[in-house]
């Protein structure tokens, strides 16, 4: 769905912001900032440029262990921005563009969290977005007081009640319950504000939460992992999955069981949009493509070349696709994008460019007006939300029943927190 009214179906596009490209050489290319990563003007102006391009949004990407070996491998990961406080730097530099920060619940606790989340959907207006991981880096647990990286079930099992209690905080105050009437001297009405009264097996969390309900209502969750319980977190509460399909029958397969594990829990398919991950080098020729990604292959330190995955494919300058994505010129990376778009494999995706900015603008350049052209990619933004972007209507607050009588919004909290409304 397009999210203004009309049904005909279109991508969804991020830029997976990585200062220094996801090449491992990206910051040794001609253009590119090698000191990009501390530079929050050169952050915001790559966030402008997709912003014109009308992307979905820019995403911040997080880890919670560094190692100066991945400056070899990785080094856009190596150090970088808290992205809290990037993702307020950033909102305070556009309008429209969804801002996606990445927060491993492991780490931290419901109720700050959810505060952070709610002020960031407030400065920025309703953008806000919080990409939900349980870590894949088990040496975190080191950085944190803790013995041991916990296991997959006991990390989900945290995650569930989590998020519970982190979307419970958010309905906690009810549209409205701000009324600042200077004449009559009335600064909130305190019937419109709830304690959520949590407690569960990790969490006891009284409320309410200290920041008014989100602009969004509730602000929009990500979700990346591989694990089943990971595909079911991701099913039930995600409106966005980041996926890290590689090849087009394994993200068809994972597609359609995130879908229809959505569907068990009464989504339907447009409540939760796939995208995969997908790097890009276009140029308006395909050898002119070919050579920019060899230019980046030959600026690897020796040990991390990879075999030429061209040798013996398409033979000479020809598109083509190896583990990262696509290169080629914009009708091949276009009919790439398509072929996932529409044979169940994807909703759009998470653009990996392996330079900044060179290889963002060539995207927003030729990429984006080609899809547009199909008419595979919106011209305008319907509306001022991250919500809006993907099509998602506000949810109700659970707690307005009581002061409305109308039917509350369903909820997986404990009876203690629905009683209290
Ligand atoms: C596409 C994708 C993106 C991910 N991004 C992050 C990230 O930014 N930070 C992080 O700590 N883990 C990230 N992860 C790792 C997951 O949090 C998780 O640890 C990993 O997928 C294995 O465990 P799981 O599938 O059971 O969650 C990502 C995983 C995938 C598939």
């Amino acid at each position: 769905m397009t999210g203004n009214g009309s049904t005909r179906r279109e991508m969804h596009l991020g830029l997976m912001f990585w200062a220094t490209g996801t090449h491992a050489a990206g910051w040794r290319y001609p253009g590119s900032r090698a000191d990009g990563a501390y530079d929050i003007g050169f952050i915001q102006d790559v966030t402008r440029l997709v912003e014109r391009a009308k992307f979905d949004f820019l995403f911040l990407g997080d880890r919670l262990v560094t190692d100066p070996a991945l400056a070899k491998t990785n080094p856009a990961q190596m150090s970088r921005l808290e992205p809290f406080t990037a993702g307020a730097a950033i909102a305070a530099a556009t309008s429209k563009i969804g801002i996606v920060v990445t927060a491993n619940p492991t780490y931290y606790d419901p109720y700050n969290l959810a505060r952070l989340l709610a002020s960031l959907d407030h400065l920025s207006r309703g953008r806000a977005s919080w990409n939900l991981v349980t870590g894949a880096d088990a040496l975190a647990a080191a950085n944190f007081s803790r013995a041991e990286h916990w296991d997959t079930e006991k990390r989900y099992d945290w995650a569930d009640e989590f998020v519970d209690v982190v979307r419970a905080l958010w309905d906690s105050w009810e549209d409205g319950a701000l009324i600042r009437d200077r004449r009559r001297g009335l600064f909130v009405d305190e019937a419109r504000i709830h304690p959520v009264n949590h407690h569960g097996r990790y969490f006891d969390v009284t409320g309410p939460l200290n920041v008014a309900r989100p602009p969004q209502g509730q602000v929009v969750l990500l979700h990346a992992g591989t694990s089943d319980r990971s595909r079911e977190l991701g099913a039930r509460e995600a409106d966005v999955i980041f996926a890290g399909s590689h090849e087009i029958t394994s993200g068809r397969e994972y597609y359609a069981d995130i879908k229809q594990r959505a569907a068990a829990y009464g989504r339907s398919a447009d409540d939760i949009q796939i995208l995969p991950g997908l790097s890009v080098i276009v140029a308006e020729t395909t050898r002119e493509a070919v050579a920019i990604r060899d230019r980046l292959d030959s600026l690897l330190p020796e040990v991390e070349r990879k075999p030429d995955v061209r040798a013996g494919a398409l033979g000479q300058a020809t598109r083509r696709r190896d583990e990262w994505g696509i290169t080629g010129n914009p009708v091949e990376v276009a009919d790439y994008m398509q072929e996932w778009f529409e044979t169940g494999a994807a909703d759009g995706f998470n653009i990996f460019p392996p330079f900044v900015p060179g290889a963002v603008e060539a995207v927003t350049e030729l990429v984006v007006p080609e899809l547009q052209r199909r008419g595979l990619y919106r011209r305008e933004y319907s509306g001022g939300t991250f919500r809006d972007h993907l099509g998602l209507a506000r949810p109700r607050n659970r707690f307005e029943s009581a002061a409305t009588g109308s039917q509350a919004a369903p909820s997986r909290l404990a009876p203690a927190a629905a009683a209290n409304s």
